[in-house]
Formats: C-alpha cells, structure tokens, sequence
C-alpha cells in the first residue's frame, strides 16, 4: 500500500474561511531570544502559504525548548511569530494565550487567509501529559486539524495525538508527507551499497538506530565523540576523549554483532587532538595520549570515510563528526558534508546537529533530503511506531 492510499492530503480538506489548526514544529534554536536558525519556519512556509491562498483562517500551534509546563518567558513563540510575519511580509496575530475563551474568541476574529500564532504548548501541562481535557480545549481553536510538525510525530502529546480526538476533519501537511516518503526509502528497498553515518557525542543517543541500521546497511562509519567509546571497546587508547564508560560492553557487543553481519564498520584512524578546545596545543594525530581529547576526526579518516561514501548508492548521515561550532574541529564535519554532497546516491541527513552542519557549509541543497526532524527521523529509521503519524493513520513503514 503506497502512503498515498492511507494519508488524506491536505489539498483534499475543505479550508475555504475555515479555522485551520496547523500543528508545526517550530522548534528553533534560540539565543536569549534570538532565533539563530530559521530553517523550521522557512520549512512550514509552503504549507502556511498553500492555505492561506486557499482562505483558511491558520492558527499555528507548536512547541519551543522543554519548559516544562511553565510559563518561561525565554522559550515564548513570539519571536517567532514576529519573524514568521517578517518572512510572509503580513500581520502575524499573537495569543499569550494558548486556551481559554479569549484565544478561542481571537481565533473566530482571524479573516480569511490571516495568521495566528498561539504561545508555546508546553507552557501548559496538558501539552506533553497528552492531557484529554487539554486536548478538547485546544480544538476549539480550529474547524479542522492539520499536523506538518514532522519534527514532533514521536511525541504522544496533546497537540499531536489527544486532539485528533475532535476532528472529523484532518490531514497530514505536505512536509510529513515528504518526510515519510524520503525515510521509508532507507527502509524500503535502498539501492546498495548502503551507507550509515553515525556520529555525536552519545552512544546512548543512537543506540536505537545502531541496532536498525545493523540489519540495513552494507557499512557504518562511526565518528564524533560516540567513536571514542568505540575505539576504547576494540582497546585503541583514546587518552582523556569523551568516553561513556557504562556503554564500552555495548559498544564491543555491537562491533561483535556487525562482524557476524560481515558488515564493514569504518572507525577514525586519526584524530585532531587538544587538551581542550581552546587550547594552543591542537594538532593531527594517529595517537591519543593522556591528557590529550580527540575533537575532531583527522583527514586520513575524512579520505576513508570519503570513499565509502563516494562507494555508495544510498547514505544516511546523522550526527556531525567533531566539534564543528570550533572552527578549529570543524574540517572533519566539513569533509563528511562535501562528501555526502558530492555523492552520486540517494543522500539524506537527519535532523538535529547534522541537518546544522551541513546548511552551516551550505550544502544544503546537495543532499537529496534534509530531515527536519531530530529524534523524529532516527525514531523513524529505528522502526518505531511513531504514535503522531499513527494518530493521522498514517503508516510509517
Ligand atoms: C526536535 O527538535 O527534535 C523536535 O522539535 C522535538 O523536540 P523535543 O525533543 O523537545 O520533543
């Protein structure tokens, strides 16, 4: 069954001077207040454009950071909403509120083809509980339901599950539709060789899809700080490197499992190495020593890794290879990014520090997908029933 023959596409939906509820994932990085990546809001564009033409009254619901039910003021959604209007060069209304008689009122006040952005859901409780009451209230807001926050599939909270509890009416938006569709090629019948690119700071992060790319790759580079963890489990000495000391028998067990795969597992033969970032100490080497960290991969193993990538037909790439904020630690992120760019093979990046890495060095546009899901995209390779493309009833594999 094609994902078209379960999904109700939004251009199906009757939206015509009806209040659309459009759940986004408008989860950008912000420092004090500044958003220094707007790439969710520019992704929800088309969508928000699409319906706008279309004269739906859009009332955008999102998250922003893990308030935790509190009101924070440094993780409000006016920031973005002022720069969403910036973007749609229009009048972009704001709710303080996020239920309640006053916002319900406000969003029956929206004309056709207007905008509204209600404060960050997780300022109320109810939002991450999946809160049933919660969940009816914010219904109220719309007339139908849209969810594009592809971003945010993985999380049973109110906006994306409990309050399709009240719609008669809904759809996926384009942006999940894409996403689905892109990720289900890695699990559906890749052209091989396969190529998984794992990288962080956490083993513990990607144990999940280390597990599911074992059983669909040919081969997996590991780089980034989880590679320590890694190279400490086959003995290499990794001096004072970022080391997960309770996933090392992990790290070993899974080494051991693509071996019996005859899966190839490329690991940093090299390493920029310092005894702290900002240290003048820095240099290549094929050796940690004690009181030395690797932060980066070296450009032997960018050259390795490079041919594995330039090898393959499909890659997938998560997690940047080193310390790439340091420009000083970045070649080795740099190196990966231009190499999956260059590849002649279905390319796609997951969210998160890679989908950054590789607009950073404006590669963006050479990858055949750029996820702008984080946990959601690896949560989707991982096989997992992920419960908001559930509550659409879409199916993810
Ligand atoms: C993300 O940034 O991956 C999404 O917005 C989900 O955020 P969360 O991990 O806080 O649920």
């Amino acid at each position: 069954m094609t994902l078209a023959n379960v999904a109700r596409p939004l251009e199906e939906l009757n939206v015509e001077g009806r209040r659309v509820l459009l759940r986004l994932d408008l989860n950008v990085p912000l420092n004090q207040g500044v958003i220094t990546d707007d790439n969710r809001i520019e992704a929800a564009l088309p969508t928000i454009r699409g319906l706008r033409q279309r004269g739906a009254k859009v009332i955008i619901c999102s998250h922003l950071g893990r308030p935790k039910g509190q009101r924070v003021p440094n993780l409000s959604l006016d920031p973005v909403a002022f720069r969403l209007s910036e973007l749609l060069e229009d009048e972009v209304i704001f709710s303080h509120d996020i239920v309640g008689d006053d916002v319900e009122f406000l969003s029956r006040d929206v004309p056709k083809g207007g905008v509204m952005v209600i404060e960050n859901l997780r300022f109320h409780p109810g939002e991450t509980a999946n809160d049933a009451d919660f969940s009816a209230k914010l219904a109220r807001l719309g007339d139908v339901y849209v969810n594009d926050a592809f971003g945010a599939v993985h999380r049973a909270h109110a906006s994306v599950v409990g309050v399709l509890d009240h719609f008669s009416e809904f759809a996926a938006g384009p942006l999940i539709l894409h996403e689905v569709e892109a990720l289900r090629t890695l699990l559906k019948g890749p052209k091989r060789p396969f190529v998984g690119i794992l990288g962080g700071a956490k083993v513990s992060d990607k144990i999940g899809v280390l597990e599911s790319l074992l059983h669909r790759v040919d081969s997996l580079i590991i780089g980034g700080a989880m590679a320590y963890t890694f190279l400490k489990a086959q003995g290499v000495p990794v001096g004072d490197s970022l080391v997960e000391e309770d996933r090392v028998k992990l790290a070993a067990r899974l080494l051991e499992r693509c071996a019996e795969r005859s899966l190839k597992v490329f690991l940093p033969t090299d390493h920029v190495v310092a005894s702290a970032p900002d240290s003048a100490d820095r240099h290549v080497s094929h050796r940690i020593e004690a009181g030395q960290k690797g932060f980066d991969i070296g450009p032997e193993s960018v050259a390795l890794f490079r041919d594995v990538i330039n090898n393959s037909s499909t890659v997938f790439w998560n997690g940047p290879m080193g310390l790439f904020e340091v420009a000083a630690f970045s070649d080795g992120t740099k190196g990966i990014a231009e190499a999956v760019a260059a590849a002649d093979a279905y390319t796609v990046v997951g969210g998160g520090d890679s989908a950054a890495a590789i607009r950073k060095f404006g590669l963006q546009d050479k990858v055949s997908h750029l996820s702008t899901g984080g946990g959601a995209s690896l949560e989707f390779i991982e096989g997992k029933d992920l419960p908001g493309l559930k509550a659409l009833k879409l199916r993810s594999t």
